[in-house]
């Protein structure tokens, strides 16, 4: 395995899952292009080595990770897969659909394994929430909200819409995007119509929890919200935000289905029994590090021809086109079709 970008990501995710596996997979490349960093990172992690160049790692390893800003996540996934060399690339797959869309195509078209960091799947509760879909029934209306108050990443380049694509949706909203569509599907989104944000951020001296950012400097949205159609008329209704003025943060994602409905975090499942709602809890946990964990092992797995994966890039495509239709329904202040 060869890491390409050695942020914070790669550090607390990706390289304490790898080296957990270490039966199945060995760290033997690491490249970022802060050379320092890299060298940093190879000797706490006792990686053998690092490159300046990823082409030069791409000779050397048989897949790679990619936690590099969203803006390379494109060029290198393609040029890794046109070399033959599996990809887990980060989320969100790249800055836009057209640029996911080469993304899998390159995957397919070299028979390789090609999957997008969209970790949530794995958690215990959502895991449980999808195989629970068959209590639910057919989806009739599904919420999402991805809300934090006050917290605008006050570090790396997050508000930086020309490396990243965007803000709190393609960065933290597109998570509970991914891990709803997966419920509902297959369900497809058809419609959009949403409006983006950035009111709060642009004032100066904000109260913020993330540490502090350049409130000129940001151009990404900090709040969104959405009205999303599928196919079978049953709808979506979505908000995000790094910066809401609410009483506490939020992780939400709910259904309301034909036979029963769920929700998510914590997971709770409701159906109507005996002639009233009767509604099941249990010990779910929503552990990031364990997802992360299970993340890399299905992933390891599947280059292993031993698994699927549970996230495949064509779902993560869609996840990128809904993204695209929201900004662009925001930009023309009218509905947006996917097709
Ligand atoms: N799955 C999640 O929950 C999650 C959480 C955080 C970040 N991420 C994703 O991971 C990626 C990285 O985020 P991070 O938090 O680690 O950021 P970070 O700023 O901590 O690290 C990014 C690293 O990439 C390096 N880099 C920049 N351009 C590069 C290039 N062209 N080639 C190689 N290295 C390059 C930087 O020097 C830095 O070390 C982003 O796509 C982000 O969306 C995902």
């Amino acid at each position: 395995m060869g890491l390409i970008g050695a942020g914070g990501i790669a550090e607390n995710r990706h390289i304490p899952a790898y080296q957990s596996l270490n039966e199945d997979v060995e760290i033997t490349g690491v490249q970022d292009v802060n050379l320092v960093r890299a060298k940093e990172v190879a000797e706490k992690y006792a990686i053998p080595h690092v490159y300046e160049d990823y082409l030069e790692m791409l000779k050397h390893v048989d897949a790679v990770t990619i936690c590099t800003p969203n803006k390379f996540h494109e060029s290198i996934a393609v040029a890794a897969l046109n070399q033959g060399i599996h990809v887990l690339c980060e989320k969100p797959m790249a800055m836009n659909a057209a640029e996911g869309k080469r993304m899998v195509d390159a995957a397919e078209k070299n028979n390789r394994i090609l999957m997008i960091g969209y970790h949530y799947r794995f958690m215990d509760a959502v895991a449980l929430a999808k195989q629970s879909m068959a209590d639910v029934g057919n989806p009739i209306v599904t919420r999402v909200q991805a809300l934090r108050q006050r917290k605008v990443p006050g570090w790396g380049v997050f508000i930086n819409k020309q490396l990243q694509g965007g803000g709190s949706l393609i960065d933290w909203g597109c998570h509970l995007l991914d891990t709803a569509l997966w419920l509902v599907s297959p369900s497809k989104p058809v419609e959009v119509n949403a409006q983006t944000y950035q009111r709060l951020s642009k004032q100066p001296n904000q109260v913020n929890d993330w540490g502090s950012y350049d409130h000129e400097a940001i151009d990404v949205d900090d709040h969104v919200s959405a009205y999303i159609r599928f196919d079978d008329q049953s709808t979506l209704l979505f908000e995000c935000s790094w910066a809401a003025n609410i009483k506490e943060d939020k992780t939400h994602v709910s259904i309301s289905g034909e036979n029963g409905g769920l929700s998510v975090f914590p997971f709770e499942l409701y159906q109507p029994k005996h002639n009233r709602m009767m509604e099941t809890h249990t010990n779910t946990t929503e552990d990031q590090q364990q997802a992360g964990l299970l993340q890399a092992k299905n992933f390891i797995d599947a280059c292993s021809g031993k698994a699927q994966l549970r996230s495949s890039p064509q779902e993560a495509l869609q996840v990128s086109k809904v993204i695209d239709a929201i900004y662009e329904s925001s930009n023309q202040g009218k509905s947006v079709f996917i097709n």
